[in-house]
């Protein structure tokens, strides 16, 4: 019956990437279309292959992967193939983010990446009637003039942005590696958001919030290590993006079962359950929403705070946001 309420609860996904939605099957079609060689023998071998020790062991496949992504088109079928998946979840609103210099290095022009995107966002909002936001990612193990010189050339498709993002390998590049350009980006009227507190610990959630002026934490579950930080978490309302099933796959926990979604939602903190990068950890949205369901117990009111959070913590405006709540209590109190 739960799982029933999960499903047709409206929902917003907030912690998303696109290159991270890339399904084997596409890696294959791609790179027919482009000549690329890959070193698997096929989409069934690739997927084989998504078995990780940590966020690194993940990294190093997330960005091989995402090397058959050559022209507009590219990216258009990718962001649309993920709104397309996401329809059949419940999901009315999105917010991912791409990388834009996991292409720009291999000599893509930002111009197809970023057209690309937005017209598979664009094709997907006008068949499903989703909603969204987009949010181009720092890679963080890079260096901060190189996210500098990314900045400038995102300053003319500024107008698609919500905020920028930090991401990557967050173990020895820490946010304030990224304050003078988040600076920068703050100045042009964008907000930031970042990655903190998923393999590092919950100084560097503090740190995005200090340094970044961070106005929501992707992932942030290590603030459990702090109780003070939860507490100021919840009391601020800072939104956490959390991603159960990427946590398990990625070593974060061991099991579902430890996943401190449930406990968090109980201390009254904005916590909020995504995907990350769904074929990599085996699931879109709604399986891990029913993946807490199950192994953490959820109740009837978890869900719908979940949904409300999810609203709540995007950057539709607060009139999106008022209607969306609404819509949750509806259909809340239709499913007994
Ligand atoms: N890029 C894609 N997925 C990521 C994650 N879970 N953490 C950091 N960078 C990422
Ligand atoms: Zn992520």
């Amino acid at each position: 019956m739960l799982e029933k309420l999960a499903s047709a609860l409206p929902k917003a996904e907030l912690h998303l990437h696109l290159e991270g939605t890339l399904e084997p099957e596409m890696v294959f079609a791609l790179a027919k279309k482009h000549n690329v060689r890959l070193r698997f023998p096929s989409a069934a071998a690739l997927r084989e292959a998504y078995q990780f020790q940590d966020l690194q062991s993940f990294l190093d496949l997330y960005y091989e992967g995402a090397g058959v992504l050559r022209d507009e088109e590219d990216f258009h079928q990718l962001t649309l193939a993920y709104m397309d998946r996401v329809a059949r979840d419940g999901v009315c609103h999105v917010e991912p983010f791409f990388d834009p210099q996991t292409h720009t290095g291999r000599g893509v022009a930002m111009r197809e990446v970023v057209e690309g995107v937005v017209g598979g966002l664009r094709e997907g909002e006008k068949k499903h009637g989703i909603s969204w936001r987009l949010i181009p990612c720092f890679l963080r193990h890079l260096s901060e003039e190189e996210a500098r010189k990314t900045w400038r050339d995102l300053i003319p498709f500024q107008k698609y942005f919500s905020a920028v993002g930090l991401d990557s390998s967050e173990k020895g590049n820490p946010p304030g590696k990224f304050s003078g350009v988040f600076a920068e980006v703050r100045a042009a009227g964008l907000c930031g958001v970042a990655h903190a507190g998923e393999e590092g610990p919950a100084s560097s959630i503090r740190e995005a919030l200090e340094k970044l002026q961070a106005v929501r934490i992707d992932h942030g579950v290590r603030c459990v290590e702090d109780p003070d930080l939860v507490r100021e978490l919840a009391k601020k309302r800072i939104p956490l993006t959390t991603c159960p099933l990427s946590n398990v796959r990625l070593c974060v926990y061991e099991k579902m079962s430890d996943h401190p979604l449930k406990k968090l939602l109980d201390a009254g903190v904005n916590a909020t359950a995504n995907s990350d990068d769904p074929p990599f950890f085996g699931g879109y949205l709604l399986d891990n929403w029913l993946s807490c369901l199950r192994e953490l117990s959820l109740e009837k009111h978890h869900l719908v705070q979940l949904a409300k959070n999810s609203f709540e913590g995007s950057f539709l405006p607060e009139k999106e946001k008022a209607k969306w709540m609404e819509k949750v209590d509806q259909v809340a109190a239709s499913c007994v």
